[in-house]
């Protein structure tokens, strides 16, 4: 009986400090930076890495740990580097390899840690291995890719993101056969079920890894297996695509694999983008002992906001299931916006000047106090907004260019369809970072490959410095506190009043610490009754210059974010 006892408190306690396993991945503070918009340093109007490496005091200044770069490999650029034709080499527009080699060992004088983005679901088209596999049927290349031979008929109709006609298979007259995008025609999908694909994919990893990089985003990875017999898919399965494309065949066994030869043998993080279908399939992708991955990067938070606006119900019950979801195993990526999204402030908050300044420091007091590696997209330490775009001749995205072509030829609503894309356009989260109030915001002299935003003369790096209550400085405290508070990093989550329409609240809980976050997410002075009001202590971060408690009440200014020791 004894003995079973001690068993139980031994499961218990290792099944919590498995959860709360200090790793530097954990307490990391990401810093995403979409290169082509970051800073141009030779005036073609495309961001480089010698711009990084001009603005890696400012990266250090954030308190950020690491960075997380798109992809900068040589490319056509069909989808702005995700159509990858040379994995070993650095895309000419971004500089080369000396200058990749430069950035690395100046990010790690700085210790900050680089992850480099991993697009191996797909190639270019451009890529030799793609020029040989569709050269001939029986090319030694052939079967790195999805081919489908014409004389077989059409194939299973498959669903590609960015085709203007939707259709994920490619005729291709030289081979008289189809290959399979599931993204851009120009973006043909690598055979995983291919050893020696796989296997020239492991290699990579370790080419950059004995670099010295720190960590790998596995981009779409999710996707990357595939039932070879291409089986039908029901009609309409394209409404819910993800549960046909996602987690298939032997994934897991790839990623055992890629762990096996690659992720054992260096000290570097891993993420994938996506995380499955449900809470059993990340939980596959991340818990330690499988020895897939460290982290998942889920979508459900970015898939709240709707242009018609969202409800705060429905983003604490996000945030909060997959919090309980990995309470005990696993590790989560928090983040509101990145490459794919539109700025955070315009989805989440209100970029109306006078709200904007408040309600994107409390968006950075939410990501940056939730149990999770955060993620942070440049510009949004800043407030950094949507551009408004009006015509379609102004987007330089595929997804955006293609999927008007599609509206089009549909029969389709295309004025609904702008509006969309005025809200939620990827390229909205692309234009040039802004630095100063000089022309161009300082990206760079010549005219930059997408407009800066006209609002750069007072949202912009410099003006933000001198301020000390600032956005950025926002940020900056922000960061701090959580390198500061271990609590913030693994505390356990609770939320507190669900039922509150205007306020986000919750505790966060470790080794006897507690703190209290609440966050007005609205633009409205607000109120809320806690017992806990009664019992705060220090106050760790506030976005105005005051804040009001009565007995158990907190008053809440417009989008306030407060921080609170619990006594
Ligand atoms: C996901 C990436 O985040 C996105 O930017 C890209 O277009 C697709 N994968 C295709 O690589
Ligand atoms: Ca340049």
């Amino acid at each position: 009986m004894r003995n079973l006892l001690v068993f139980i408190l031994m499961v218990t306690a290792f099944s919590t400090t498995a959860q709360n396993t200090q790793k530097w991945w954990k307490e990391a503070i990401v810093y995403q930076i979409y290169p082509r918009s970051f800073k141009d340093t030779n005036g073609d109007g495309i961001g480089d890495l010698k711009g990084i490496i001009e603005k890696l005091d400012y990266i250090k200044s954030l308190g950020v740990t690491a960075v997380w770069l798109n992809p900068i490999y040589s490319s056509p650029n069909d989808d702005n580097g995700y159509d990858v034709s040379d994995y070993r080499n650095i895309m000419s527009d971004f500089g080369t390899m000396a200058d990749f080699d430069l950035m690395l060992a100046e990010m790690h004088k700085r210790d900050i840690k680089l992850v480099m983005d991993i697009v191996v679901n797909h190639s270019s088209d451009e890529h030799e291995w793609f020029k040989q596999s569709r050269s001939s049927r029986d090319n030694p290349y052939r079967n790195y890719y999805h081919w489908w031979p014409a004389e077989k008929g059409t194939p299973p109709y498959r669903y590609s993101l960015f085709d203007e006609k939707g259709d994920a298979w490619k005729y291709d007259a030289q081979t008289n056969s189809y290959y399979l995008h599931y993204f851009s025609v120009k973006q043909p999908d690598l055979n995983w079920e291919n050893p020696k694909l796989r296997q020239e994919v492991y290699d990579i990893m370790k080419f950059w890894a004995d670099k010295g990089v720190d960590g790998f985003r596995l981009d779409a990875f999710q996707f990357a297996a595939k039932d070879v017999t291409y089986p039908a898919f029901p009609e309409g399965f394209e409404k819910n695509f993800v549960q046909y494309y996602a987690m298939q065949g032997d994934l897991h066994k790839y990623l055992q694999e890629m762990y096996e030869q690659v992720f054992s043998k260096y000290d570097v993080m891993s993420v994938a983008e996506g995380a499955g279908r449900n809470f059993q399939e990340a939980h596959e992708l991340v818990d330690e002992n499988r020895k897939e991955l460290n982290m998942a990067y889920a979508f459900d938070g970015v898939d709240i906001p709707k242009r018609t606006g969202y409800s705060l119900d429905h983003f604490k019950t996000v945030f909060s299931r997959w919090d309980s979801a990995f309470a005990q195993e696993g590790w989560l990526s928090i983040f509101l916006s990145n490459h794919d999204q539109a700025r955070m402030v315009n989805r989440y908050a209100n970029a109306k000047p006078e709200y904007r300044a408040a309600s994107t420091k409390m968006l950075n007091t939410f990501i940056l106090s939730m149990r999770g590696t955060p993620y942070c997209y440049y510009g949004d330490e800043l407030g950094m907004t949507n551009i408004g775009f009006e015509s379609i001749d102004q987007y330089k995205d595929i997804a955006a260019i293609n999927g008007y072509k599609k509206v089009v030829n549909t029969g389709g609503d295309v004025q609904t369809y702008m509006l969309d894309l005025a809200f939620g356009s990827r390229d909205n989260g692309r234009t040039p970072m802004q630095w100063d109030n000089t022309k161009n915001a300082g990206f760079g002299t010549g005219t930059p490959w997408l407009p800066v935003n006209d609002n750069y003369k007072k949202i912009n790096v410099v003006a933000q410095e001198k301020d000390p209550h600032s956005e950025l400085n926002h940020f900056k405290k922000m960061v701090q506190l959580r390198k500061d508070h271990p609590v913030l990093v693994y505390g356990k989550y609770t939320l507190l009043q669900k039922e509150h329409p205007d306020v986000y609240a919750y505790t966060r809980e470790l080794d006897g610490k507690k703190v209290l976050v609440v966050l007005n997410f609205t633009e409205k002075k607000t109120v809320i009754q806690m017992p806990e009001a009664g019992n705060v202590g220090e106050t760790l971060i506030n976005n105005y210059d005051h804040f009001s408690i009565r007995k158990n009440e907190i008053l809440l200014l417009p989008y306030q974010a407060l921080i609170f020791e619990l006594k």
